[in-house]
């Protein structure tokens, strides 16, 4: 729907205050969300399989893919949410569009900064950046029953792994991350090595369903809320070496068990410390967010640990646990109301200091 068409529209939305655009274009997935009120209307993802060969995101073909895929996508989030509305809905409507600013692929970034730019100059419109990693821990916002405020989010994705502790939407702080690699980036590495195709997390999941973690791998030993996993991918390595010395087919005639047995250590290093923040913190709200909460293994993991330490577990929805512009969205939606915008010469970045 274009421009020229929405003037025509007669019924407008008048009705609804606050109208956000959300595009996500942080690495291999675009995503556009339709926001009112807080409410999601729409939410639409699509992934982009060409990394599939390459075993990994490359940052340029990602690009390229953004620029391909983005307007197809913001089209489809104003259809689904104009039906989701029951009533016309163009770029007219819009009260504000917002963009993930940081972290990620700057490249990927600067497709959806440079859209929501030129949206908000031609509509007249606040644009509001947003940072990734708040977003995964605000997608929880969207659960029913939400949860209050202060809350603990165990945030675990492709590229980070904190703890944040969430005072009110938009004042949070970490109080553990990891110190290398992510726990997603542990899942996709060892996955590898054992033979996976990229992205390996959802593969080593489904393969330990039918497995038994019987091996017994390192865990590190690091302090306070921190985790790393670079100890750990290695010593995946040299226990598959030793072993397929043994046996030259020890992958194959092994494979549910190893899945089982890496998907075990990775959430026993993972729940170790969210319980250790509970307990530091006596918070009795506790959050699951990004990528790797998708996990069947962790879900259960931290549902079983909420019963057995006494704090009320959320995991959002499937859709809002993977990189989305829904999560953008919501994000949006309190800097909206606390009229926190951008002027026109922002610009992405791939890394930012928190709350930046
Ligand atoms: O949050 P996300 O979509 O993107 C980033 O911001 O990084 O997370 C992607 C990560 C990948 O490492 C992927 O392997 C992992 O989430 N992942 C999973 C599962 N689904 C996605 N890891 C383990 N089990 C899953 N079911
Ligand atoms: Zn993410």
């Amino acid at each position: 729907m274009w421009l020229s068409e929405a003037n025509k529209t007669e019924e407008r939305v008048t009705s609804m205050a606050n109208i956000i655009l959300a595009i996500e274009s942080s690495c291999d997935d675009t995503s556009a969300a339709i926001c009112a009120d807080g409410k999601i209307l729409s939410n639409v993802i699509a992934s982009q399989a060409i990394h599939e060969a390459y075993g990994g995101v490359v940052p340029e073909l990602a690009s390229r893919a953004h620029m391909q895929n983005l307007l197809p996508t913001v089209n489809a989030a104003l259809k689904k949410a104009e039906t989701e509305l029951g009533k016309p809905l163009s770029f007219t409507d819009l009260n504000a569009v917002a963009f993930t600013q940081s972290p990620g692929l700057i490249g990927s970034l600067m497709v959806g900064c440079s859209y929501a730019k030129s949206l908000a100059l031609t509509l007249n419109i606040p644009l509001i950046g947003v940072h990734h990693m708040q977003a995964h821990v605000l997608a929880n916002l969207l659960s029913d029953p939400a949860p209050e405020f202060p809350f603990l989010c165990l945030t675990v994705s492709g590229g980070h792994t904190q703890i944040v502790l969430c005072h009110s939407p938009l004042n949070m702080e970490i109080l553990g991350e990891t110190i290398d690699d992510a726990a997603g980036e542990a899942f996709d590495k060892t996955a590898k090595l054992i033979g996976l195709p990229y992205p390996g997390g959802p593969l080593i999941d489904k393969y330990a369903q039918s497995g038994t973690p019987k091996f017994a791998l390192a865990e590190p030993q690091i302090p306070e809320l921190n985790f790393s996993f670079s100890g750990f991918k290695t010593s995946v390595m040299y226990f598959l070496q030793k072993q397929n010395k043994e046996n030259p087919n020890f992958i194959g005639e092994n494979l549910n068990d190893i899945c089982a047995s890496i998907q075990h250590h990775i959430i026993n290093i993972l729940m170790k410390k969210l319980v250790k923040a509970v307990k530091q913190t006596c918070i009795k709200n506790v959050c699951l967010a990004g990528g790797v909460s998708a996990n069947s293994g962790l879900r259960n993991a931290f549902k079983a640990a909420g019963e057995k330490h006494r704090f009320n577990t959320f995991i959002p929805e499937f859709q809002y646990c993977t990189d989305n512009a829904g999560m953008i969205a919501i994000t949006a939606y309190h800097q909206f109301l606390a009229e926190k915008f951008e002027n026109l010469s922002v610009s992405p970045s791939a890394r930012a200091e928190w709350g930046k």
